[in-house]
């Protein structure tokens, strides 16, 4: 397994969203080659209740509470951004959604690779058909927009679980990434 990806964390986060009863989610991914990336993802799913919201930045709270099962999603994430000099923000509103936002400095030496955009977009779209994603990526002054249902308009309903039907999806994502920086 290679090293873990600010990729592999939008990936991590966007399940958490679409693990939360959402229709909708939103991914914003901004970057300056070189300098710094910031990502939001943002869902309108049940919400973090308010006792457990610093619980879950703790990676340890596992150990100190058996019977509840909490994950490294969201402490890595936290870790991985502060250690570069950037910013993690988590805001959640139980009954009305979460929002989580982190800031990675690119040209700290402890910052992890950016990894494969296309590639955690396409994971991303295809993961729950049930949520509708809006996503949007821009690198400097460039950049692209996709939702669900624009894939679903092109290409048909089945589009995200027929194979050849997905493998264009992940054309499209990966053509679209490489116009940028252009
Ligand atoms: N968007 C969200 N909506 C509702 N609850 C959330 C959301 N994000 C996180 N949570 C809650 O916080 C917990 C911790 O999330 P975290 O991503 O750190 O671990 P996990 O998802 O449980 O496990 P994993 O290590 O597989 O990510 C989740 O189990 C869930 O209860
Ligand atoms: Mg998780």
């Amino acid at each position: 397994m290679g090293l873990r990806t600010l990729a592999d964390h939008i990936v991590d986060i966007a399940q958490n969203a679409s693990d939360s009863g959402t229709s909708q989610a939103w991914l914003q991914i901004e970057e300056i080659e070189g300098q710094s990336l910031i990502f939001t993802i943002r869902d309108k799913g049940r919400g973090i209740p308010k006792n457990l919201q610093e619980a879950v930045l703790d990676p340890f709270y596992t150990e100190k509470v058996k019977k509840v099962k909490f994950g490294l999603g969201l402490p890595m994430l936290m870790f991985a951004a502060k250690a570069t000099g950037g910013e993690f923000h988590l805001e959640s509103e139980p009954g009305a959604g979460t929002c989580v936002s982190a800031r990675f400095e690119l040209n700290n030496v402890d910052c992890q690779p950016v990894g494969d955009i296309a590639m955690a977009l396409f994971t991303i779209i295809t993961m729950n058909q049930d949520v509708e994603w809006h996503m949007e990526r821009s690198l400097g002054e460039d950049g692209y927009e996709f939702s669900s249902s624009q894939f679903k308009e092109a290409f048909g309903n089945n589009c995200f679980t027929v194979p050849v039907k997905m493998k264009l999806i992940l054309e499209v994502l990966q053509d679209a990434e490489e116009s940028l920086g252009g």
